[in-house]
């Protein structure tokens, strides 16, 4: 058997007009900022976790990515609508209303189902709809308007594992899932 482990996390992907438009408001508020040892978050990585399990070994993802393909498939039609940007000790970020209530309904099956599969613990804050659009190690002290931002229709979520590197993490989706009560298109 393999020994390998992933650093995993759930989460909501963004569909592309959401991540353009998030894109040119970190430009628009963010351009000619400095951070010490931080770095605003490049598109591809921009999502809603979900879940963040940490490193697992690679052998679970199959029972993983089927618990969330469940849990997708159960969840109803997920709207997020930007509401302002908030700052914790390490990040910028949108913090969303989750307009259907779905996204936290979703959250909160997936997270006891990956309990109960023994890979995930909750944690103690209740779980909060946002996106991560700025990292620091010192306050960057903005106060960023979100009000032209649209908002978000979520159509996919998917297993993530995240690479650490010298560059900040990468994301790569390994697999997505659809979510129900929508038409993906794809
Ligand atoms: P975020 O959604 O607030 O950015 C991958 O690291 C993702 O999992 C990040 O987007 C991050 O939060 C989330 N996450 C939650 N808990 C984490 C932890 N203890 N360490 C790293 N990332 C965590």
């Amino acid at each position: 058997m393999s020994d390998e482990r992933l650093r995993l996390f759930c989460g909501l992907q963004l569909p592309r007009e959401t991540i353009d438009e998030l894109t040119a408001w970190q430009a628009a508020h963010f351009k000619g900022l400095h951070l010490s040892g931080g770095r605003v978050v490049p598109p591809e990585n921009l999502h809603v976790t979900l879940a963040f399990l940490g490193s697992r070994p690679a052998g679970e993802v199959p029972a993983i990515m089927a618990e969330l393909r469940e849990a997708s498939a159960r969840a109803g039609a997920i709207e997020l609508q930007p509401l302002r940007y908030r700052e914790t000790r390490g990040v910028g970020m949108i913090v969303l209303k989750d307009v259907t209530g779905a996204a936290t309904v979703l959250a909160e099956d997936l997270g006891a189902r990956l309990e109960r599969l023994g890979v995930y613990r909750f944690e103690r804050r209740p779980w909060l709809s946002h996106v991560t659009v700025l990292r620091f190690k010192e306050r960057a002290g903005l106060t960023p308007g979100v009000a032209n931002i649209r908002s978000i229709h979520v159509v996919r979520s998917a297993l993530y594992r995240s690479s650490l590197g010298p560059a900040g993490a990468t994301y790569d989706a390994l697999e997505t899932a659809a979510l129900g009560g929508v038409d993906d298109g794809s």
